[in-house]
């Protein structure tokens, strides 16, 4: 009986090595990281395309250039692969124009009033480059430099990390901010994006990723049926300039309740207020659950291909912009023309001026301290 015992347990172990053999195999012959060269800056230096594939297929190309995300090919119903972000086919494009595709913003994501902030009783001056306010880290923002690329690989997963280090006064801002951001791509068809940043002095942080998604075709059509989930009982409301009020009003009874699945295009043309100074969507949303912890943000589902984005993220809030500024003058990837509310983003942050409102969440980092942040896009499919 004892021998029988051990006959049986040593098979069992036995399978058991070669299942796992079998599947790290797969694993291993599967995933992959691959490098090509994308193009080059002003002074020479060779850009760098990088294409993340999972066990599944799925495939992420992300440049070292602004950290850009430039394409995402995810299965439809039937398991065809499509892109579905918008972008450019060579760096030639992001180089000329771009409404921030798919790149990594920051110093500071979003706006800041008049380009003016206090910290510590010191006054601080950023560029405008939005109309009267700073939008997206100013000038040369995050999304404009070039990153310090290392490719990763680990057990079901691979990834891209990228270093940048962002001198203190690069555009305004005090303190060497050393920043961290690694693209992981993982065999659920997940794509994990951790944000790190350090300091050697006081300054404001506040990092996400700009993303257009159409889920349908990637930017062909507009993504007004799509449809929308939020987690999030509150926005904070703007003016005319999309600032924030500094108010947290309630989303319930106005075009900003997406608490259950909505197309984004059923109130975006309504007749209020703060979709009016959005020009549709141009708004943050103030996420349900604990910050910090990593919670299911919202959803967004196109019914024709069965695609869904699920976003999960540690941030407080979220930016849902419906790409109101896309006017059909940028052909991107492919020839495709990009037109109006073709692409919308999801853009996982702080809210707007937090350095200028006390009662916002704080976007403050000092010494010693350290940012960290998670944001994932989960692709699924409905059957
Ligand atoms: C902003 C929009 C802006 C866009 C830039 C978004 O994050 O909220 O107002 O036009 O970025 O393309």
């Amino acid at each position: 009986m004892k021998n029988l015992n051990i006959v049986v347990l040593l098979i069992v172990c036995v399978v058991f090595i070669i299942s796992n053999f079998e599947c790290s195999n797969k694993e291993n012959l599967t995933m992959k990281i691959e490098k090509q060269a994308f193009g080059k800056i002003e002074n020479g230096t060779i850009v760098n395309l990088y294409t993340l594939t999972n066990a599944n297929g799925m495939k992420v190309k992300i440049t070292n250039y602004g950290g850009i995300v430039t394409s995402i090919y995810v299965p439809d119903r039937q398991g065809h692969f499509d892109d579905v972000v918008l972008g450019y086919d060579d760096l030639e494009g992001y180089l000329k124009v771009t409404p921030y595709f798919g790149c990594i913003v920051g110093r500071y994501g979003n706006r800041i009033a008049k380009g003016i902030f206090n910290l510590n009783d010191k006054t601080y001056t950023l560029a405008t480059n939005n109309g009267p306010n700073h939008l997206h880290g100013g000038i040369k923002g995050f999304d404009k430099v070039l990153w310090t690329a290392k490719e990763i690989k680990g057990k079901e997963k691979v990834g891209l990390e990228l270093t940048y280090l962002s001198k203190d006064g690069e555009e305004g801002y005090p303190g060497n901010l050393s920043v961290k951001v690694i693209y992981t791509l993982t065999n659920d068809n997940a794509l994990k994006i951790d944000y790190e940043a350090t300091t050697d002095q006081p300054t404001i942080c506040n990092l996400t990723n700009h993303s257009y998604f159409n889920l349908k075709d990637a930017g062909a059509t507009p993504i007004l049926e799509h449809e929308l989930m939020l987690d999030a009982d509150y926005l904070t409301p703007v003016d005319s300039t999309l600032i924030p009020t500094g108010e947290l009003r309630s989303v319930a009874g106005t075009p900003f309740d997406f608490k259950i699945l909505t197309k984004i295009g059923a109130r975006i043309n309504a007749d209020d207020e703060q979709i009016k100074y959005g020009m549709g969507y141009d708004h943050n949303l103030v996420l349900n659950g604990k910050a910090g912890e990593l919670r299911i943000a919202g959803k967004l589902f196109e019914s024709t291909t069965g695609r869904i984005v699920e976003v999960w993220t540690t941030e407080p809030g979220i930016q849902l912009y419906s790409g109101n500024f896309l006017d059909g003058s940028i052909t991107g990837k492919n020839g495709t023309v990009y037109k109006y509310r073709h692409g919308v983003c999801l853009e996982t942050q702080h809210y707007p001026d937090s350095p200028n409102q006390p009662n916002f969440p704080s976007t403050v980092l000092n010494p010693g301290e350290k940012y960290q942040t998670t944001t994932v896009y989960k692709f699924l499919v409905e059957k």
